[in-house]
C-alpha cells in the first residue's frame, strides 16, 4: 500500500494508485468496468478506458448513441471498477455520469490517432451490423473522404465524467484480512470509514 494515505482526498489517492499501477506495468491499468442500468433496471457492464480527471470527475469517451449512452440518458447513476490483479488492488467508484462539454470532447478527439478518429465515424456503436465488410467499406470511404484533412469530432461522439459519490479502495491481504477504505461524499467533504472484508 505504498502511496495510499487515508487522510488524503480519495481522488488524490486514486491518482497515486493509478500511477503505481502504471509503474508496475499492470496490463491496461486505465481499463475500468463500467456498469449502467437500462430502462427496465437491468444492469450491463463493459470495459472503457479512463482518460483522466476533469472537474474532479473520472472521464471516458464513447459514442453517444450506443447502449451505455442510452442507459445513462435514462439513469445517470453508474459504477466503475478498476482491478489491478498482481497488486491485489481494486477501486470501486459510484456516482453520476455527466456529458463533457463539446469543447472538452473535441479537444480529446484531436489527441486520438487518425485510425481511431475514423473508427469513431465508421462505427454505429451497439447497432446490429450486417457484416464486417460493411464497416470496413465505410471505414475506407471515410479514409478517402478525409484524406489529407483534419478529421472533425463526430457530433454523436464525446465524453462523460463520473462525478463520484462513493469511492472504495480494496487492498488484498493474506488470510482474507483485506483492507477496505470507504469515502462517502458528504456535501463538500468526504465521510471516511473502514469496511469489513
Ligand atoms: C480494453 C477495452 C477498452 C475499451 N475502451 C472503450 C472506450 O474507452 N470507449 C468505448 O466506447 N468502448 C470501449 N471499449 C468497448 C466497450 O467495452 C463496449 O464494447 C462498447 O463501448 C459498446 O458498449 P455498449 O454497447 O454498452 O454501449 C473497450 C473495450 C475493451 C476490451
Amino acid at each position: 500500500m505504498s502511496g495510499f494515505n487515508f487522510s488524503l482526498d480519495p481522488i488524490e489517492n486514486f491518482v497515486i494508485l493509478l500511477n503505481e499501477a502504471v509503474e508496475h506495468k499492470m496490463p491496461d491499468p486505465n481499463a475500468m468496468a463500467l456498469a449502467t442500468v437500462n430502462i427496465e433496471n437491468k444492469p450491463s457492464v463493459r470495459i472503457v478506458f479512463y482518460k483522466g480527471m476533469i472537474r474532479d470527475g473520472f472521464s471516458f469517451y464513447t459514442n453517444y448513441n450506443g447502449r451505455k449512452a442510452q442507459d445513462i440518458a435514462h439513469n445517470n447513476n453508474v459504477c466503475v471498477n478498476f482491478f489491478w490483479s498482481q497488486l491485489e488492488r481494486q477501486v470501486r467508484i459510484e456516482g453520476k455520469a455527466l456529458k463533457t462539454t463539446r469543447a472538452e470532447s473535441e479537444a480529446y478527439f484531436k489527441t486520438r490517432v487518425r485510425e481511431s478518429q475514423l473508427g469513431a465515424w465508421a462505427s454505429e456503436q451497439s447497432q446490429p451490423l450486417e457484416s464486417f465488410e460493411t464497416i470496413e467499406k465505410r471505414y475506407q470511404e471515410l479514409n478517402t473522404k478525409y484524406a489529407n484533412q483534419e478529421i472533425p469530432c463526430p457530433p454523436h461522439w464525446g465524453g462523460y465524467i463520473i462525478v463520484p459519490e462513493m469511492i472504495e479502495f480494496w487492498f488484498g491481504r493474506t488470510g482474507r484480512m483485506h483492507q477496505r477504505y470507504r469515502y462517502q461524499r458528504n456535501g463538500t467533504s468526504w465521510a471516511k470509514s473502514f469496511v469489513n472484508p
